[in-house]
């Protein structure tokens, strides 16, 4: 160890290592009109902090007198604390156009750093037809109608809590105006008991899921009274119809199903590294990070949950 930094040493003589300047989170996702908040830390002295969005100059900073009113959506609040420095930089009310990089740039010794903002949007989730009356083994289908969201929303469905296992939906995804998401997914089970049904539908800011549920009631006579109401109906539509309740060998029962809930990615988002010459492993750099974060505060794909949510 003490010879990897020495190696490390040597290869930074000059300039400033990561931690000497950082800024965090590197990606926040957050929802349209909410706020984005972004900390940017230093050691040493400094006299001016720049922030851009989008490399439009929004804030200026003075380490002297504080931040230079500008626009009344971004503001600053100084977190320093003895001999580091740290301001964190906010964004209010962002829209879709405020997607993109986010800049820090202290002049001097300092250069820049880039975190990535996602401003994403939630939607509208619905089961269609409300509650379902089935028989006992009929095959039943529910259908769930997402819009307006954006990036694409992972949609799953729970039956009693249970998450239901994929096998057992389908889910079709559409674009509308270019950039909103809008889906519809069918499920289909037997029907063995009562039962709620929760359509879920999320997107990397939401923390919690919304949904639409409802509720299954199976009736064991119904079952009968269906046979016979089909068969004096029309003759032929028993055979293949879905309401004849024929074995599912998709289905499981309740308790069985065990995929976890997945949730969707913007694959279109890259990180932007700031273009430090000396680049520090991993291992050493959550090291240096006085606060012991490194990068674990972000999730596996880039993304950090954000507290400020809007639930429309
Ligand atoms: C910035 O740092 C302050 C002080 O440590 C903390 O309270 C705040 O939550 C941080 N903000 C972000 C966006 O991480
Ligand atoms: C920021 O906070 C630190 C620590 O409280 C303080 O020393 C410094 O003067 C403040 N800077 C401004 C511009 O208010
Ligand atoms: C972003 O969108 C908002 C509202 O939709 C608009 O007021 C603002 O001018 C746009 N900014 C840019 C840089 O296009
Ligand atoms: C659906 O069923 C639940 C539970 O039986 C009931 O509380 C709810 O009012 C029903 N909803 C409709 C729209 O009938
Ligand atoms: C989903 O689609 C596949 C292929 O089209 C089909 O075989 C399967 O039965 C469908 N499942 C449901 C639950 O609709």
């Amino acid at each position: 160890m003490a010879l990897l930094f020495f190696i490390i040493s040597l290869l930074c003589t000059t300039g400033v290592t990561p931690a000497q300047f950082q800024i965090q989170p590197e990606s926040d996702a957050v929802l349209t009109g909410s706020e984005a908040r972004f900390n940017a830390s230093l050691k040493g002295k400094w006299q001016i902090m720049i922030w851009e969005v989008q490399k439009l100059l929004v804030m200026t900073i003075s380490a002297e007198t504080g931040p230079i009113p500008s626009s009344e959506r971004f503001s600053a609040t100084n977190y320093s604390t003895g001999s580091t420095s740290r301001w964190e930089f906010s964004i209010r009310n962002v829209s879709r156009n405020d997607s993109g990089p986010v800049t820090c740039i202290v002049q001097g010794q300092f250069g820049a750093r880039t975190a990535q903002l996602l401003v994403q949007e939630s939607g509208t989730v619905d089961i269609l037809g409300g509650n379902l009356t089935a028989a006992q083994d009929q095959q039943v289908e529910f259908q769930c109608v997402t819009s307006g969201w954006f990036p694409e929303p992972a949609v799953n469905w729970s039956r009693n809590g249970e998450v239901v296992e994929t096998s057992l939906f389908n889910t079709t995804t559409s674009q509308s105006h270019g950039y909103m998401f809008n889906s519809t997914s069918i499920l289909k089970f037997n029907a063995v008991s009562n039962a709620t049904v929760e359509c879920l539908v999320t997107v990397p800011a939401l923390i919690s899921p919304l949904s639409s549920s409802v509720h299954l009631v199976v009736e064991p006579g119904y079952q009968d009274e269906m046979r016979a109401r089909t068969q004096s109906q029309i003759s032929g539509e028993g055979a293949n119809g879905t309401r004849r309740g024929q074995v599912n060998l998709g289905y499981q029962t309740d308790g069985q199903t065990s995929v976890p809930p997945s949730e969707s990615g913007d694959s279109s988002f890259s990180k932007t590294d700031d273009s430090n010459i000396c680049e520090i492993p991993d291992i050493i750099k959550s090291n240096l990070d006085e606060n012991g974060h490194g990068g674990a505060r972000h999730t596996p794909g880039g993304f950090r949950k954000h507290r400020h949510v809007t639930i429309v």
